[in-house]
């Protein structure tokens, strides 16, 4: 499902060339909330989370004192641009979930620096965060293609096409800790196939760290995250008629020593029972009882190298920031 259309806003930003993969109007929001309700222990996926209020929040807890990620990525992103730029020569620039166009920008800009780079290139289920980054991006450098592709990048990635060039293709943000085994597996294959032979990856990882400065990033003490969290209730009341009381439930986030990630779940504090009219479902919480919303992976080099090996890929650069937080991991495929 691919179609192409180009926004033409002169004087605004030069073209950008947009590819439709997600069929307009599909909604995936419906059978997760089934599947995830009717399933023992209860769990949503956390694509979910991110509506307008959800990316707001988002935003807000991008800048909490807690919440170290996205400096500790922002600061080796800062000082080390150069050092990525040349570890990574590239032609082409692919960006896995937009992101922030002035985060992406401390890539785009040392990769001109060298001379080489010559396109944007950014994958984002939403049509407007995706529009929002490219227009920024373009604006800032009109010597630049920018294109867009309305795409999941769990599902479509095949469907874009090869590189022509030495292209990096990135996933910023320690987003790779949110998939679990074995989907991990299969994005890190699929983006080295993305890749092709003599690119390279760049992956933002957080790293396993105190339990306690961990917890503290998902359970703020402005209550942020505990708002991010619950209003993945709002937004299914919203969709799809349900009738959740967001003040019968609590927001939970844990360490999981084994799994080596962070759980945020919303548990019921009282027994309950909710409706969602448009899958005319009807689904009991007991008291206690907890509905898994995300799961973010914390990763050791170790785990990092060997995961990807497991994804044909092979770690070839490894940068932290000044307190050793947060790694942005750079991978080439073996071929195997
Ligand atoms: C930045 C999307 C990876 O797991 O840290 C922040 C989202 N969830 N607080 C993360 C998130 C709760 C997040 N990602």
């Amino acid at each position: 499902m691919r179609g192409t259309l180009s926004s033409n806003r002169p004087g605004i930003t030069p073209e950008i060339e947009l590819s439709r993969h997600i069929p307009e109007g599909e909604r995936t929001l419906p059978a997760d909330v089934r599947d995830g309700l009717t399933a023992e222990p209860k769990a949503i996926p956390p694509k979910h989370f991110y509506d307008r209020v959800g990316s707001e929040l988002f935003e807000r807890i991008t800048r909490l004192p807690e919440y170290y990620p996205t400096r500790a990525e922002r600061e080796i992103l800062e000082t080390r641009g150069a050092e990525i730029a040349s570890l990574c020569p590239t032609t082409e620039l692919v960006e896995l979930g937009s992101g922030s166009a002035e985060k992406a920008l401390l890539l785009v800009e040392p990769m001109l620096a060298t001379g080489d780079l010559r396109s944007y290139t950014a994958v984002e289920v939403s049509e407007s965060a995706l529009m929002s980054t490219l227009e920024q991006i373009g604006a800032s450098h009109p010597e630049l293609a920018v294109n867009g592709h309305v795409a999941d990048m769990t599902r479509h990635l095949g469907q874009l096409p090869p590189p022509e060039a030495s292209r990096t293709v990135a996933l910023l943000g320690g987003t790779i800790g949110n998939f679990a085994h074995p989907s991990r597996k299969r994005l890190l294959r699929a983006m080295g196939g993305l890749t092709g032979p003599g690119g390279h990856l760049l992956i933002g990882c957080d790293l396993v760290k105190d339990p306690e400065v961990l917890v503290a990033a998902y359970d703020d003490s402005e209550g942020v995250t505990a708002m991010f969290n619950l209003n993945l209730l709002a937004i299914i009341n919203r969709e799809l008629g349900a009738d959740f009381d967001l003040t019968d439930f609590e927001h939970i986030a844990r360490w999981n020593p084994d799994e080596e990630w962070i759980e945020m779940r919303l548990r019921a504090k009282r027994d309950l029972e909710v409706t969602v009219s448009e899958l005319d479902l009807n689904v009991g919480f007991q008291e206690g009882e907890e509905l898994l919303t995300e799961t973010s992976a914390k990763f050791t080099p170790e785990r990092i190298a060997t995961e990807l090996g497991e994804g044909g890929l092979e770690m070839t650069g490894l940068l932290t920031d000044s307190s050793d937080r947060f790694a942005l991991v750079i991978a080439e495929p073996t071929g195997a």
